[in-house]
């Protein structure tokens, strides 16, 4: 089969933003002109930009110092859903399927691919827009680390260096006062943020939405280790954590986003009931978008380095439709149809997850219970 000549490719960051976007930029203009001498647009707040045809020319000079950087120079919005595009008419949002214009003005650019960077709500995008006949490749980010089909995103790693960092200070304190510490991290449905950071940062409880939490099991980890003598506790708590039979805690709802709700506010409950049930002070921090700021660290810098550089590779070769991808420690992809409508989450058999109960973290459950046998629980109920 004859290939199509690709002379002009679109990018775009759609969703949350995480640090690393401007690394993958970069990777991606400077690959492009590099290897292939081809010409890269970016379109800018995420499909947002491609429905409104708000787009910049990227040369090399344009990505030039900005691998460093946090945030997006393109921008980005987590409510651009083309195919449910809010618009505002007098007080009231209507939603509009603009997904024809998007790719009208596509095609009116003379692109031959779309790179789309984005978590899931870009990845399902992109699948239906795939089926209008938009040729894209996918780029996994999220600090979430909640993406299907591969095995890291960008950003993650970033984020759980500012949790950890954030875990480490609040020890001092913790150990100064005989306080509990309360710390919330984001990640979304998913337990990944809270896992690692409460395991790298030596925390003694850390609670994920993936298993509800006893608060019983909670507060007698903290009792005993007053018992012992050690009068402080460090809990890290996901933002999607709940008590086992009970709902997340919404913070609020943004109604033009596709996924409206956003958590927050559970370590407020946790710690109101650590207190009631053992008398001892507790206090809360809440870390929420810091976790999506700063420099990317090494790592970040050279995941989307190589996502960057193996998307446009991807183009070349013909391999539209697919997300590149991490997998088994080598560069990998899936298809953006297959990661769309699906999240990964921790299990009782993630490593860390075994780790942790190893060390005697309390992972919400009770003591000496098996995990799997704890979660039937709530199935059976
Ligand atoms: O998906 C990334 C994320 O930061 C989540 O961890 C968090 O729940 C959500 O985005 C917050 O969204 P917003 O930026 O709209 O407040």
């Amino acid at each position: 089969m004859l290939m199509k000549k690709i002379k002009r490719i679109g990018v775009l960051t759609g969703g949350g933003d995480c640090p690393g976007l401007n690394a993958v930029i970069r990777a991606v203009v400077k690959t492009a002109d590099n290897d292939y001498d081809v010409n890269v647009i970016g379109f800018k707040d995420g499909y947002e930009g491609l429905i409104e045809n708000r787009y910049m020319e990227l040369s090399t000079k344009d990505v030039s110092g900005i691998l460093t950087h946090g945030g997006t120079i393109l921008g980005t919005s987590n409510k651009a859903d083309p195919f449910h595009f809010p618009v505002l008419e007098g007080e009231d949002y209507i939603y509009l399927d603009r997904s024809s214009q998007a790719i009208r003005n596509f095609e009116a650019l003379g692109l031959d691919a779309l790179l789309a960077i984005g978590g899931d709500g870009t990845m399902a995008a992109s699948a239906r827009m795939m089926e209008k006949g938009l040729p894209i490749v996918g780029l996994p980010k999220t600090i979430d680390n909640d993406l299907w089909g591969t095995d890291v995103t960008f950003g993650y790693d970033s984020a759980v260096t500012t949790a950890t960092d954030a875990v480490d200070k609040i020890h001092t304190t913790a150990q100064s006062h005989h306080r509990v510490m309360i710390i919330e991290v984001m990640g979304r449905y998913a337990g990944w943020l809270a896992l690692a950071s409460g395991l790298a940062g030596g925390g003694d409880i850390i609670l994920m939405p993936e298993f509800p939490y006893d608060i019983e099991a909670v507060c007698n980890k903290v009792k005993s280790r007053n018992a012992a003598g050690k009068r402080f506790s460090i809990v890290v708590v996901g933002e999607g954590a709940r008590a086992m039979g009970g709902e997340m805690v919404v913070d609020h709802k943004v109604e033009t986003s596709p996924d409206a709700v956003r958590l927050g506010g559970v370590s407020r409950r946790v710690a109101a009931q650590i207190t009631g049930l053992t008398n001892i002070e507790s206090r809360v921090t809440i870390l929420g978008h810091l976790l999506r700021g700063g420099s990317p660290t090494p790592y970040d810098r050279l995941l989307a380095t190589l996502f960057g550089t193996s998307a446009v590779h991807m183009v070349m070769d013909g391999q539209i439709g697919q997300m590149v991808a991490m997998k088994n420690g080598s560069i990998g992809s899936t298809p953006i149809a297959e990661v769309a409508g699906k999240l990964r989450i921790v299990t009782p058999e993630t490593p860390y997850v075994k780790a942790a109960l190893s060390l005697g973290i309390c992972l919400g459950t009770p003591h000496g219970v098996n995990i799997n046998e704890y979660l039937e629980q709530e199935t059976m109920v």
